[in-house]
């Protein structure tokens, strides 16, 4: 039989998430101060730095979001903490973990969903769920089955669970791939846009959701663009743009950078650059 870390290492790179069997133990860093610690971490694809000495930490029981705009590094940065992507320069751990030497150890406390969720379209959502608790040696016992059911009733997802998941829309997708990441129950979930096309009721859910594994000392972190979920969820923010932290702190920090009662959407804007209004009218002018 293949010994786990090599079966880990087959699901990893062949689906889009990472995580954990609930019985391989994972030592426990009472001391550790940052769950997720980047350190001058740098991914460069030929000439062009996609990500430019970011450093960041996120520390227990924290939601983090990485906000910036299309093309700044987001995805680039979680993927390299996933040990999805090597990184070019700089390091990363996780739960004190290196991603590159220990990336087995690493992979073990995340969960992951992606931002474009690649899924095995001849499952049903049922199937998937179970496949991936099957690789993660969950004992197919009731509580299995309970907390499988309960996710998939959450997340508004039961009733076409023994569709195939081909059938599924845009965002009945990204709710299955949250559920196969939450199974293990992983310390570390990063979710990159997750909330992208998911209705205001599932978007609600999975901020409850998200706020009591927090709670219970989960780590997470999280892209969006929708600066509303940031604001309310996120105890930090780091803005990026091209590949660099341009600013970073709690809600109240950022403000206090920004000098002025701004929303989070007027202080990103000002930081990453705010619509060009005059190209916007001489378009607008050209086609009326
Ligand atoms: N495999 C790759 N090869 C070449 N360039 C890449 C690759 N992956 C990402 N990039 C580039 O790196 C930059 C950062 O991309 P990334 O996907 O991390 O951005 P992002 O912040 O997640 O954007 P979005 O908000 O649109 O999801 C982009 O310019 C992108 O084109
Ligand atoms: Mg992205």
């Amino acid at each position: 039989m293949s010994p786990p870390w090599l079966v880990l290492i087959i699901v990893s790179s062949c689906t889009p998430f990472a995580c954990i069997s609930r019985h391989i133990s994972v030592p426990e860093h009472p001391d550790l101060i940052s769950m997720i610690e980047a350190l001058e971490l740098t991914r460069k694809f030929g000439d062009f730095t996609a990500v430019d000495a970011l450093s960041f930490g996120v520390e227990p029981g924290m939601i983090y979001g990485l906000l910036g705009p299309n093309g700044s590094g987001k995805s680039t940065t979680m993927r390299m903490l996933l040990g999805l992507l090597r990184p070019t320069l700089g390091t990363a751990k996780v739960q004190g973990y290196d991603v590159v030497t220990q990336s087995v150890e690493a992979k073990r406390v995340m969960g992951y969903v992606p931002e474009e969720p690649v899924l095995p379209e001849r499952l049903t959502g049922y199937e998937y769920a179970n496949y991936v608790a099957d690789i993660w040696r969950i004992p197919r016992d009731q509580d299995r089955q309970e907390e499988i059911d309960e996710l998939l009733t959450l997340l508004d997802i039961k009733d076409a669970s023994d569709d195939l998941i081909e059938t599924y829309s845009k965002g009945m997708s990204r709710k299955i791939s949250l559920v196969a990441a939450l199974i293990h129950r992983p310390k570390v979930i990063i979710l990159d846009e997750v909330q992208a096309g998911i209705d205001p009721r599932g978007a609600a859910t999975i901020k409850e959701i998200l706020n009591g594994l927090r709670k219970k000392n989960a780590t997470i972190l999280m892209s969006t663009h929708i600066l509303e979920i940031a604001e309310q969820m996120c105890d930090k923010i780091g803005i990026i743009n091209e590949g660099k932290m341009i600013a970073e702190g709690s809600m109240k920090e950022l403000r206090a950078q920004a000098k002025g009662e701004l929303s989070l959407e007027e202080i990103f804007l000002e930081l990453t650059g705010g619509p060009d209004m005059q190209k916007i009218a001489e378009y607008l002018e050209e086609v009326s």
